[in-house]
């Protein structure tokens, strides 16, 4: 039986991931800063006192609960946030930066160290890092949360870095974003495009965490399944389902412009598209499609996913409707 730990686990997405692990068969230890109701309602886990603040418990815990037994998968989830008006420009303090960053960024970073060895114990380790996508410097359009934005941003950087490091050992790190969750994190936020942690936590897990591995390791993942940027202004949108050819990767991170679209060839095993949620960009991309070109990969990059989506659908159609 495989083995979990999951941080955040007394409420919202860390309780609904805890459940989700459950039902896959893991022997999951859920933790976090109390043990409230929900850990007392997951009754076939685990469950413990974990605060992720202090790299003295987190040794504690491990010494105590877990000693030198293999962990499989580590789900980072504990989080705090600020209500926006705590932490603008005007009004966030040093006391804000000091308790977000001590538990969004110190938090996964001394877990992750603490239980590396146990990681190491098993041969199909994986970790996860619940970050979210206010923490792309590159997706940032709307300012504001000064200290959770950073703290975010942090913790995405420690996870690429985890991720470069652990290649070697065959440890995946996946950095992941849930989308908006009605949940504690800010009490009252709800909208049309808010769902709840049981959806959240099932979508990471069949989209990301189950399915990603030593391929995608320091890569930023939505819970729908496509990538996100880490830091740099190129988005990825995976294109798959196309009836010819077959489109398999992302491109990720690569320093700006990494080609020139204007001397794209249409012959050989890769290409990357920029700038193709519209104009030439998304032209060219369709062009490519029409002329049946043969790819192993392509990849549409842009600022906007609802574009390159949009780009996507266009290019499925043409090169459905080329090969009639
Ligand atoms: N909700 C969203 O829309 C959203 C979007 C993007 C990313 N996220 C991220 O998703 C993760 C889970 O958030 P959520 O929405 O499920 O919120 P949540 O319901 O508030 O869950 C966060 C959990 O972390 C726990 N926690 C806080 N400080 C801790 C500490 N020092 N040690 C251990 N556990 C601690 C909380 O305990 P207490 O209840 O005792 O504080 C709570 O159980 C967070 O990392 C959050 O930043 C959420």
């Amino acid at each position: 039986m495989p083995t979990a730990l999951v941080t955040g686990a007394n409420s919202g997405i860390g309780f609904s991931f805890a459940q989700v692990l459950l039902k896959e068969g893991y022997k999951v230890f859920a933790v976090d800063r109390h043990v409230g109701d929900g850990l007392k309602n997951l009754r076939e886990a685990s469950v413990g006192e974990l605060d992720v603040t202090s790299p003295d418990a987190i040794k504690e815990f491990r010494d105590k609960f877990i000693q030198d037994d293999p962990i499989d998968l580590l789900l980072n989830i504990a989080g705090v946030a600020m209500p926006r008006e705590k932490d603008s420009l005007e009004s966030t303090t040093i006391d804000t930066f000091e308790k977000v960053f001590a538990v969004n960024t110190y938090g996964p970073m001394f877990v992750s160290q603490t239980l590396l060895p146990n990681l190491m114990k098993s041969p199909n380790a994986k970790i996860g890092i619940v970050t979210s996508r206010v923490g792309s410097i590159g997706d940032n359009t709307s300012g504001g949360m000064y200290a959770y934005r950073s703290s975010k941003a942090a913790a995405n950087s420690i996870g690429r870095s985890m991720a470069m490091d652990l290649k070697e050992k065959n440890i995946p790190v996946l950095l992941l974003h849930p989308g908006f969750v009605r949940s504690s994190l800010l009490p009252g936020a709800d909208g049309p495009e808010f769902v709840d942690p049981e959806e959240a936590a099932s979508k990471l897990w069949n989209n990301v965490v189950k399915v990603k591995g030593m391929s995608e390791t320091g890569t930023f993942w939505h819970r729908e399944g496509h990538e996100l940027p880490c830091i740099l202004t190129h988005l990825a949108a995976p294109i798959s389902n196309m009836g010819y050819p077959s489109f398999t990767k992302t491109y990720h991170n690569q320093p700006y412009p990494p080609i020139d679209p204007t001397r794209l060839e249409l012959s050989a095993a890769g290409r990357l598209i920029t700038g193709a949620g519209s104009g030439i960009g998304s032209s060219a991309a369709i062009a490519f499609a029409r002329a049946r070109a043969k790819a192993k990969i392509v990849v549409l990059t842009g600022p906007r996913v609802e574009n390159l989506e949009d780009t996507k659908k266009k290019i499925e159609t043409t090169a459905r409707s080329s090969e009639k």
